[in-house]
């Protein structure tokens, strides 16, 4: 797994916060009957690192990433549960230092020109736009396009299905990402045929 896999496997790389590890399994059988093989289990619960270990163990079709990291021992915590690649909200220079030393792919947040030139520097060629449309969303990317062709975007923070196409047409964006397809509610409510439902409408757009 590169990080050209994770980029561009899927248009959409859902995005789930797991209140429970109960639900880690039948969220992943949902999306891979919709035709998402990738997702991102966000660390922000307690259950996300337990999730991360049981999926990679008992459903390896599914690619698993981890998400929200915020520091390097989480960096460090979310590969041993065999995260397949990482992303963060944002780029610290520790941060930096923990991602830029792992084994697997990266993504971490940016939500300037500035701090993509500042990660270009350390080396990432693919970044979270994050939070995406708050950041200036399709406007920013646009403009960004112009002059740092070379840097691609996954944004993330306010995508949906209304304005998800707008974004899979820019250049530079080879994949977004976010919670729609695996929201809260509906996992909560253990909706899994609205999973699958979501996850065949995201796998279809490319
Ligand atoms: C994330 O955790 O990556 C984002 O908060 C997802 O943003 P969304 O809920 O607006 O899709």
């Amino acid at each position: 797994m590169d990080l050209d896999d994770v980029l561009t496997g899927n248009p959409v790389l859902p995005v789930a916060t797991l209140p429970d590890v109960e639900s880690a399994l039948p969220m992943a059988d949902a999306l891979l009957a919709g035709g998402v093989s990738i997702v991102e289990i966000s660390v922000q619960t307690t259950a996300g690192l337990t999730a991360i270990r049981r999926l990679s163990r008992d459903r390896p079709r599914l690619v698993v990433g981890a998400g929200a990291l915020r520091s390097p021992d989480a960096v460090e915590a979310a590969v041993s549960a065999g995260a397949r690649f990482l992303s963060a909200p944002g780029l610290t220079p520790r941060m930096a230092d923990a991602l830029a030393s792992t084994p697997v792919p990266t993504l971490p947040g940016v939500g300037t020109a500035g701090e993509a030139m500042n990660a270009a520097e350390l080396g990432f060629r693919a970044m979270k736009l994050f939070p995406a449309v708050a950041a200036g969303g399709l406007e920013f990317l646009r403009a960004v396009a112009g002059q740092l062709p070379e840097l691609r975007f996954c944004p993330t923070g306010g995508i949906n299905p209304g304005n998800v196409r707008d974004f899979l047409k820019l250049p530079n964006v080879p994949c977004v990402s976010g919670s729609w397809v695996t929201s809260d509610a509906a996992i909560r409510s253990r909706n899994w045929s609205e999973i699958e439902r979501l996850a065949k409408e995201a796998a279809a757009l490319r």
